[in-house]
């Protein structure tokens, strides 16, 4: 087969590049250590406040020692409003919503993640600093999505 020199040319150009950008996204994927925020953990939205891996809401001590915070995302707020977790400690978010999309974002942090009705977002991350933490919702999900906040309170860890 006969192939122009400069289409030949562009050919290899074409796969160079792709080859970089392959490349790149791979490193930095290690590098930064990206992730996707969820993880595949089904739940039926209706059964949430029976379900056993939502009985404890809030902050709570693992017998890992480990903090998880389960929220729920409920129009138009999350329950619960407020949570206090210690700084400088992974706390693992283990979130979902009771009826529609909402969003759940930590203002100031690099927090955020989507909650769809019927999963469970999960994410841990390491606030450094003490101080006091808005949680929006970013997602619009009805007339009261302009009011649905929440607070994270970080503090000084014993
Ligand atoms: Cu919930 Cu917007």
């Amino acid at each position: 087969m006969n192939i122009d020199f400069y289409e030949r040319i562009w050919m290899w150009a074409a796969g160079v590049i792709i080859a970089i950008f392959i490349v790149v996204i791979g490193a930095s994927t290690v590098a930064y250590g990206l992730h996707p925020p969820s993880h595949i953990e089904t739940i039926e939205p209706s059964k949430i406040f029976t379900d056993p891996r939502f009985s404890k809401l809030g902050a709570v001590e693992m017998p890992d020692g480990t903090i998880e915070v389960q929220m729920v995302a409920i129009m138009f707020a999350f329950a619960p409003n407020e949570v206090r977790v210690p700084a400088g400690r992974p706390i693992r978010f283990r979130l979902t919503s009771a009826d529609v999309t909402h969003g759940f974002m930590i203002a100031r942090t690099n927090a955020n993640t989507m909650l769809v009705p019927g999963y469970i977002s999960q994410f841990t991350t390491v606030f450094p600093r003490p101080g006091d933490y808005l949680v929006v919702c970013h997602e619009f999900c009805g007339n009261g999505h302009h009011v649905m906040s929440g607070r994270i309170i970080v503090e000084e860890s014993k």
